[in-house]
Protein backbone atom coordinates (compact mmCIF):
# COMPACT_ATOMS: atom_id res chain seq x y z
CA UNK A 1 0.00 0.00 0.00
CA UNK A 2 1.17 3.62 -1.01
CA UNK A 3 0.42 7.01 1.12
CA UNK A 4 1.17 9.58 -1.24
CA UNK A 5 -0.69 13.38 -1.63
CA UNK A 6 -3.84 13.60 -3.40
CA UNK A 7 -3.91 14.76 -6.86
CA UNK A 8 -6.59 16.25 -8.90
CA UNK A 9 -7.64 13.39 -10.67
CA UNK A 10 -8.33 11.62 -6.84
CA UNK A 11 -10.59 13.64 -5.79
CA UNK A 12 -13.80 11.81 -7.19
CA UNK A 13 -12.53 8.54 -5.83
CA UNK A 14 -11.77 10.94 -2.55
CA UNK A 15 -15.41 12.13 -3.18
CA UNK A 16 -16.83 8.31 -3.07
CA UNK A 17 -14.98 7.35 0.09
CA UNK A 18 -16.80 10.39 1.83
CA UNK A 19 -20.07 9.68 0.35
CA UNK A 20 -19.99 5.94 1.65
CA UNK A 21 -18.81 6.71 4.69
CA UNK A 22 -20.71 10.17 6.14
CA UNK A 23 -23.90 9.39 3.41
CA UNK A 24 -25.32 12.79 5.26
CA UNK A 25 -22.46 15.51 4.66
CA UNK A 26 -22.85 17.47 1.75
CA UNK A 27 -21.46 16.33 -1.64
CA UNK A 28 -21.57 19.84 -2.79
CA UNK A 29 -19.35 20.93 -0.02
CA UNK A 30 -17.27 18.01 0.17
CA UNK A 31 -16.56 18.46 -3.65
CA UNK A 32 -15.23 22.20 -2.11
CA UNK A 33 -13.48 20.81 0.29
CA UNK A 34 -11.52 18.46 -1.76
CA UNK A 35 -10.99 21.11 -4.47
CA UNK A 36 -9.86 23.78 -2.10
CA UNK A 37 -6.52 21.47 -2.44
CA UNK A 38 -5.55 22.39 -5.73
CA UNK A 39 -6.76 26.20 -4.91
CA UNK A 40 -4.30 29.44 -4.50
CA UNK A 41 -5.95 30.12 -0.92
CA UNK A 42 -3.36 31.67 1.51
CA UNK A 43 -4.34 28.34 3.99
CA UNK A 44 -5.84 25.15 2.16
CA UNK A 45 -5.53 21.78 3.00
CA UNK A 46 -3.15 18.36 2.01
CA UNK A 47 -4.89 15.05 1.70
CA UNK A 48 -3.08 12.11 1.68
CA UNK A 49 -4.76 9.21 -0.52
CA UNK A 50 -3.59 5.28 0.11
CA UNK A 51 -3.57 3.61 -3.05
CA UNK A 52 -3.77 -0.19 -3.38
CA UNK A 53 -3.21 -1.45 -7.18
CA UNK A 54 -4.23 1.42 -8.46
CA UNK A 55 -7.51 2.09 -6.32
CA UNK A 56 -7.98 4.70 -3.41
CA UNK A 57 -8.49 3.06 -0.29
CA UNK A 58 -8.50 5.71 2.14
CA UNK A 59 -7.90 9.25 2.81
CA UNK A 60 -7.27 11.98 5.29
CA UNK A 61 -6.57 15.96 5.42
CA UNK A 62 -4.51 18.20 7.37
CA UNK A 63 -4.80 22.20 7.40
CA UNK A 64 -3.21 25.14 8.97
CA UNK A 65 -5.43 25.45 12.00
CA UNK A 66 -7.09 28.75 12.81
CA UNK A 67 -6.21 28.94 16.01
CA UNK A 68 -2.54 29.63 15.73
CA UNK A 69 0.29 29.81 13.79
CA UNK A 70 1.80 26.48 14.99
CA UNK A 71 -1.08 24.43 15.24
CA UNK A 72 -2.50 21.80 12.34
CA UNK A 73 -6.28 20.29 11.90
CA UNK A 74 -6.40 16.64 10.87
CA UNK A 75 -9.73 16.00 9.44
CA UNK A 76 -11.56 13.79 6.76
CA UNK A 77 -9.24 10.48 7.78
CA UNK A 78 -11.73 8.16 5.94
CA UNK A 79 -11.54 4.73 4.72
CA UNK A 80 -13.09 2.57 1.63
CA UNK A 81 -15.34 0.04 3.54
CA UNK A 82 -13.73 -2.63 1.24
CA UNK A 83 -10.47 -1.71 3.26
CA UNK A 84 -11.18 -1.25 6.88
CA UNK A 85 -9.32 -3.23 9.52
CA UNK A 86 -6.14 -3.74 7.41
CA UNK A 87 -4.03 -0.84 9.58
CA UNK A 88 -4.92 1.63 6.56
CA UNK A 89 -6.62 4.48 8.85
CA UNK A 90 -3.37 4.13 11.30
CA UNK A 91 -1.18 4.25 8.11
CA UNK A 92 -3.08 7.58 6.98
CA UNK A 93 -2.96 9.38 10.26
CA UNK A 94 1.07 8.22 11.05
CA UNK A 95 1.48 9.79 7.72
CA UNK A 96 -0.28 13.09 8.37
CA UNK A 97 1.80 13.51 11.37
CA UNK A 98 4.77 12.91 9.04
CA UNK A 99 4.09 15.39 6.74
CA UNK A 100 2.82 17.88 9.26
CA UNK A 101 6.12 17.48 11.33
CA UNK A 102 8.06 18.32 8.28
CA UNK A 103 6.27 22.04 8.36
CA UNK A 104 8.85 24.36 10.05
CA UNK A 105 7.84 28.02 8.78
CA UNK A 106 6.04 28.61 10.74
CA UNK A 107 7.33 25.31 12.90
CA UNK A 108 4.35 22.76 13.35
CA UNK A 109 4.00 22.21 17.27
CA UNK A 110 0.98 20.66 17.65
CA UNK A 111 -1.88 18.61 15.88
CA UNK A 112 -5.35 18.42 16.62
CA UNK A 113 -8.45 16.28 15.38
CA UNK A 114 -12.08 16.53 16.58
CA UNK A 115 -13.59 13.12 16.60
CA UNK A 116 -15.94 10.53 17.58
CA UNK A 117 -14.03 7.74 18.17
CA UNK A 118 -10.70 8.48 20.78
CA UNK A 119 -10.10 5.23 21.54
CA UNK A 120 -8.85 5.02 17.84
CA UNK A 121 -6.51 8.00 18.07
CA UNK A 122 -5.22 7.32 21.60
CA UNK A 123 -3.40 4.57 19.98
CA UNK A 124 -2.01 6.68 18.02
CA UNK A 125 -0.20 8.76 20.60
CA UNK A 126 -3.13 11.74 20.90
CA UNK A 127 -4.65 13.28 23.88
CA UNK A 128 -8.11 14.30 25.24
CA UNK A 129 -7.91 18.01 24.98
CA UNK A 130 -12.04 18.38 25.97
CA UNK A 131 -14.34 15.87 26.58
CA UNK A 132 -17.45 17.64 25.35
CA UNK A 133 -16.18 19.91 22.49
CA UNK A 134 -18.49 19.71 19.71
CA UNK A 135 -21.98 17.49 20.52
CA UNK A 136 -20.62 13.87 21.11
CA UNK A 137 -17.11 15.43 19.63
CA UNK A 138 -13.88 15.17 21.47
CA UNK A 139 -11.01 17.55 20.56
CA UNK A 140 -7.78 15.40 20.92
CA UNK A 141 -3.90 16.67 20.28
CA UNK A 142 -0.53 15.39 19.98
CA UNK A 143 2.72 17.78 20.56
CA UNK A 144 5.39 17.51 17.98
CA UNK A 145 8.36 17.23 19.69
C1 LIG B 1 -12.10 4.93 11.74
C2 LIG B 1 -11.41 4.44 10.47
C3 LIG B 1 -10.65 5.59 9.86
C4 LIG B 1 -10.42 3.33 10.89
O1 LIG B 1 -9.70 2.93 9.74
P1 LIG B 1 -9.33 1.39 9.51
O2 LIG B 1 -8.41 1.33 8.38
O3 LIG B 1 -10.56 0.59 9.43
O4 LIG B 1 -8.60 1.04 10.91
P2 LIG B 1 -7.17 0.34 11.07
O5 LIG B 1 -7.24 -1.00 10.45
O6 LIG B 1 -6.08 1.25 10.67
O7 LIG B 1 -7.10 0.21 12.63
C5 LIG B 1 -7.81 -0.78 13.27
C6 LIG B 1 -7.91 -0.43 14.74
O8 LIG B 1 -8.76 0.71 14.88
C7 LIG B 1 -9.90 0.38 15.65
N1 LIG B 1 -11.07 1.01 15.05
C8 LIG B 1 -11.49 0.90 13.80
N2 LIG B 1 -12.63 1.60 13.63
C9 LIG B 1 -12.90 2.16 14.83
C10 LIG B 1 -13.95 2.97 15.30
N3 LIG B 1 -14.95 3.37 14.51
N4 LIG B 1 -13.93 3.33 16.61
C11 LIG B 1 -12.92 2.95 17.43
N5 LIG B 1 -11.89 2.15 17.04
C12 LIG B 1 -11.91 1.79 15.75
C13 LIG B 1 -10.01 -1.14 15.56
O9 LIG B 1 -10.68 -1.64 16.68
C14 LIG B 1 -8.55 -1.56 15.54
O10 LIG B 1 -8.00 -1.53 16.83
P3 LIG B 1 -6.74 -2.48 17.22
O11 LIG B 1 -5.57 -2.03 16.38
O12 LIG B 1 -6.54 -2.18 18.67
O13 LIG B 1 -7.16 -3.86 16.93
C15 LIG B 1 -12.43 3.83 9.48
O14 LIG B 1 -13.16 2.82 10.10
C16 LIG B 1 -13.38 4.85 8.88
O15 LIG B 1 -13.14 5.39 7.82
N6 LIG B 1 -14.51 5.11 9.57
C17 LIG B 1 -15.53 6.01 9.11
C18 LIG B 1 -15.09 7.44 9.12
C19 LIG B 1 -14.57 7.88 10.48
O16 LIG B 1 -15.16 7.60 11.54
N7 LIG B 1 -13.46 8.63 10.45
C20 LIG B 1 -12.81 9.18 11.61
C21 LIG B 1 -13.22 10.60 11.69
S1 LIG B 1 -12.37 11.45 12.97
Amino acid sequence: MKIRKATKKDSLQILNIMKLNSPKYSKTLARKEINEMFSKSLIKPTYLVAEEKGKLAGCGGFIPSWVDNNVYDIFWLSVHPNFKNKGVGKNIVRHLIKEVRKIKDPIAKLIIISTKIPLFFRNLGFKKISKKYDRNYILMGIVLK
